[in-house]
Parts: structure tokens; C-alpha cells; sequence
């Protein structure tokens, strides 16, 4: 077999549409308040797109930053995978889309369904491509309408969500230099299938009027479950990457932006402070698989991390899924 090639990545891009939207938006017409929902989630508002935008325009914005900040020219990209629960249509793909726009000729395009693991998928899946060297750049995103798929009269879930979209061009690490894959892993669960879901709109419960009155094209969830899934995953996967490993290496943790008593409940069970980790829960809310890649922005853009340091990104949601990465910045 021929040896695989060192992957790293090249630059990252995000962007969060205009609106913002606070929690007391949602006092209006729900049984809720601003401090309920800071003291349960710690989000404080989130980012709604316009009438106009769908998920492949904050997809080409973050991309487009992306591949500035990689120096990298969209004709040089050879695939483009979106994870997303919120594509622009059910067929054809938002990569393709976000492929055209890019000007991104010579890419292959494509979605991927993961949920809130969506973004560490398909960076493993890009990884994967250009360590086998099926690709030379891969561009991946996670990016989500969230908006247009929540029930605004169940106070349990639509306080939750957020619309954004981050980006990542991966290169052969000869090229770009910095932040080595090391390792990534993914995982799923099947059986936990109706944790988080939308129940109609597929195969099983085709659009119809009854759906539609039903709100059943909206994300239902079984949060408290969720929540104690998300916990012991988010350690769990946590203390795999830091696996052998000083815990001093580890100069930036990428969490999902799941809930923010989720993430401090994790990094208590591990012994763990939150000084090394992203947390941005409290302007974006929760954006599914845009909340790694615009956290991973944030916090390379703002220099949190050094080089030789360990950046380890972690992601959890529907189906069940789950997935890591680790990378030597
Ligand atoms: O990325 C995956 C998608 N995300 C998730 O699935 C979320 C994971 N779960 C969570 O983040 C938390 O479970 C929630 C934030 C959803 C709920 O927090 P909680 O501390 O687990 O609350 P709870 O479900 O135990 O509910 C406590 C009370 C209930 O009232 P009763 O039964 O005690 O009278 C709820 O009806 O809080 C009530 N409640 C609310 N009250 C005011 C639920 N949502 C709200 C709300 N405002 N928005």
C-alpha cells in the first residue's frame, strides 16, 4: 500500500448571519424568560438568517474566508463536503451549490448527513480523501438554517438553535505546514435514533397537510436524555484524544456548542477548567454542525493556541453520532 499523506490544515472561515436574535424575543410569545434560558442552556441569543439567505449562502461566506485565509484558490479544491440537517433542498446537494458559486470547478460535491457531528465528519472524511491521496485540498464545512426547522411554540427546543456556518480547507501538510491530523475517530448509534428528529419530510411520513399541521417537520428532542448522552460523550471522547498525552499538550479544545451546563458538566467529570476551551454558546446558540468549525474560527483567529500545542475538537448529536479530532497545531 502507498504510504498515506500528512494532512493538515490551511485555514478556517465561519460566518454568522446578521440578525440577532435575543432571548427575550422568545418572552413574547412563550411561557419562558431571558434568566431561564441563560441559567439552563447559557445562551443569551443567536443569529438568525435572512428571508433570503439558506444554508449554501452562509456556507460560501464561511468558504470564501476559508480559502483566503488558506491562500488557497477555490479551482484548486478537488471535494467540497457540507455536513448538514438543514440543506437548501432535499435534492440537489448544498455542496453542489456552494461548488458553483465557489467557482470551485475541479471539485467533486457533496452532503453528509451527521447532525451536530456533521463538521468533524466530514473533516475526517476530507482528511481521509487526501491521506489516501484521492484529493490534493478538500474544503469542508458545517452549516445550518436551523431557523427554518424549529417549533417556535415548544419553549423546550426552539430557545435552543442558531444559524451560522464555519469552514476548513484541509491541504497535504508539505504544503500548508501547520496543524497535522493526527488522529480522528467517528461513531454512531442507531438505536437512539428518535433522541433528536424530525419525523416527517422522508421516506417513512412524506410531506402532507397533516405533517404540516402537526409541526412534524420541526426538531423534536428528548432533551433530558439527550443531555445525559452528551455529557458522558463529550468526556468520553475528550479523554480518548488526550490519551497518552500530558494534559499540558493540549492548547485549545474545540467542544460542540451543545448547552453550556453540557460542557462544564463534562470538563467537571474530567477535572478539567475552561480556560483552554471555545466557548461562544451565549451569542450563537446551538447551529448543530456549524458550531465546531465557527468555534475552531474563533479561537484560531484570536491566536489561542501555539504551535506544537494540541487543538482537539469534539462532536456529539442525532442518529446517534459522534466524532473527535486531534491535531498538533
Ligand atoms: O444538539 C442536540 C440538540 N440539543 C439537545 O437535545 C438539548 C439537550 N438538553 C438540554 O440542553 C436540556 O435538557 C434542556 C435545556 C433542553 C432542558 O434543560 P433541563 O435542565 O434538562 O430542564 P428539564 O427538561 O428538566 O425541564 C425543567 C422544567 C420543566 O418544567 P417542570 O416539568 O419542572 O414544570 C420544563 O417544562 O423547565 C421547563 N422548561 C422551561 N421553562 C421555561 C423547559 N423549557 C423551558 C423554557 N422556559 N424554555
Amino acid at each position: 500500500m502507498a504510504e498515506l499523506t500528512r494532512v493538515g490544515i490551511a485555514g478556517t472561515g465561519s460566518y454568522a448571519p446578521e440578525r440577532v436574535v435575543p432571548n427575550s424575543e422568545f418572552e413574547k410569545t412563550l411561557d419562558t424568560s431571558h434568566e431561564w434560558i441563560v441559567k439552563r442552556t447559557g445562551i443569551h441569543q443567536r443569529h438568525f438568517a435572512a428571508p433570503d439567505e439558506a444554508t449554501s449562502h452562509l456556507s460560501v461566506v464561511a468558504a470564501e474566508r476559508a480559502l483566503e485565509n488558506a491562500g488557497v484558490d477555490a479551482k484548486d479544491i478537488d471535494l467540497i463536503v457540507v455536513g448538514t440537517l438543514t440543506p437548501d433542498y432535499p435534492l440537489p446537494s448544498t455542496a453542489c451549490l456552494v461548488q458553483d458559486r465557489l467557482g470551485a470547478k475541479n471539485a467533486a460535491a457533496f452532503d453528509l448527513a451527521a447532525a451536530c457531528t456533521g463538521f468533524v465528519s466530514a473533516f475526517s472524511t476530507g482528511e481521509a480523501y487526501i491521506a489516501a491521496g484521492r484529493a490534493k485540498h478538500a474544503l469542508v464545512i458545517g452549516a445550518e438554517t436551523l431557523s427554518r426547522v424549529i417549533d417556535n411554540s415548544d419553549r423546550t427546543s426552539c430557545i435552543l438553535f442558531g444559524d451560522g456556518a464555519g469552514a476548513a480547507v484541509l491541504s497535504p501538510l508539505s504544503e500548508c505546514g501547520q496543524g497535522e491530523i493526527l488522529e480522528t475517530v467517528q461513531g454512531a448509534d442507531g438505536s437512539g435514533y428518535d433522541f433528536i428528529h424530525i419525523p416527517a419530510g422522508g421516506s417513512v411520513k412524506p410531506a402532507s397537510q397533516e405533517t404540516v399541521e402537526m409541526r412534524e417537520h420541526a426538531i423534536k428532542l428528548r432533551g433530558r436524555e439527550v443531555y445525559r448522552f452528551a455529557v458522558a460523550r463529550m468526556s468520553e471522547l475528550i479523554e480518548r484524544m488526550l490519551e497518552g498525552h500530558d494534559p499540558e499538550e493540549l492548547g485549545l479544545l474545540v467542544p460542540h456548542q451543545v448547552n453550556r451546563r453540557i460542557i462544564d458538566a463534562a470538563l467537571d467529570r474530567l477535572g478539567m477548567t475552561a480556560e483552554k476551551v471555545v466557548i461562544n454558546i451565549q451569542e450563537y446558540a446551538n447551529t448543530s454542525a456549524a458550531t465546531v468549525p465557527m468555534a475552531l474560527d474563533e479561537g484560531l483567529r484570536a491566536g489561542r493556541i501555539e504551535k506544537g500545542q494540541l487543538l482537539v475538537m469534539v462532536a456529539f448529536g442525532a442518529g446517534l453520532t459522534w466524532g473527535a479530532c486531534k491535531v498538533r497545531w
